[in-house]
């Protein structure tokens, strides 16, 4: 089965999650510490954002590329690339302008180069390891030299979704072994905790419930 094949069939089996992506206090909460976090770590590599361009990889329906422009990106240097159609038809209605790459991002075909390369929870849905190394690979291909790649994924399993695996810190360095450096933030309180305490995310976020990583990895 094809990397593409893979992807289609676990997501039309697929349960969403609506309290890490609905509005609610606890997914509202998730979102704002991933965007603070983003801000920080990017603040530390870049003085401005304006002229960064940005490829995320596996966008979902691109509602991230918000932060970045929240964050002082311009719209017109995101680029998109997602395989499932229907989330292909909403990147194309909510950014028509935008650069879109259609389909596995392991056969994106272009020479530009990227300054930042922002993957969010796509290697977890990735199950198979030479998957994985492929994509980290092509990734890596169209990063500019000191250029970074974002990463948001999670380091633990969750016992109820096989179809999903996680991504250790240990793999993520083994996966980008020409990285100069790795810095690593611990995030988002674990689902099953952050559901019981909704607004109270603050009070109970304490690094070891985190069970994700924001990353920078640099060129
Ligand atoms: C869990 S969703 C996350 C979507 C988005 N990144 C976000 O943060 O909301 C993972 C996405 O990665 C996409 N994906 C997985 N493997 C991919 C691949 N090889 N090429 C392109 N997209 C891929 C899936 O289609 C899916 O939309």
């Amino acid at each position: 089965m094809s990397l593409s094949e893979q992807i289609k069939s676990q997501y039309n089996n697929r349960k969403s999650n609506p309290n890490l992506y609905g509005n609610n206090p606890y997914s509202n909460a998730v979102q704002k510490e991933i965007k603070d976090g983003i801000e920080d770590l990017l603040k530390k590599y870049f003085k401005n954002f304006d002229e960064l361009s940005l490829l995320e990889i596996g966008a979902g329906n691109g509602t991230n590329a918000y932060i970045f422009e929240d964050l002082g990106f311009q719209r017109k240097n995101i680029s998109f690339n997602e395989l499932l159609e229907e989330r292909v038809t909403a990147i194309k209605n909510n950014f028509p302008e935008n650069q879109l790459f259609i389909g596995d991002a392991t056969n994106i075909n272009t020479t530009q180069k990227f300054d930042v390369i922002f993957q969010s929870t796509v290697f977890t849905s990735i199950l198979k390891e030479e998957s994985r190394i492929k994509l980290a690979n092509k990734m890596w291909e169209l990063l500019k030299p000191n250029g970074v790649i974002l990463w948001y994924d999670f380091i633990y399993n969750n016992p109820a979704n096989a179809d999903v695996k996680k991504v250790t810190i240990k793999e993520v360095k083994a996966l980008f072994k020409g990285a100069k450096l790795f810095d690593i933030k611990h995030v988002t309180l674990a689902p099953p905790i952050g559901r019981k305490v909704g607004k109270y995310y603050n009070f109970f976020n304490f690094t070891f419930l985190r069970s994700h990583i924001l990353a920078i990895i640099q060129k």
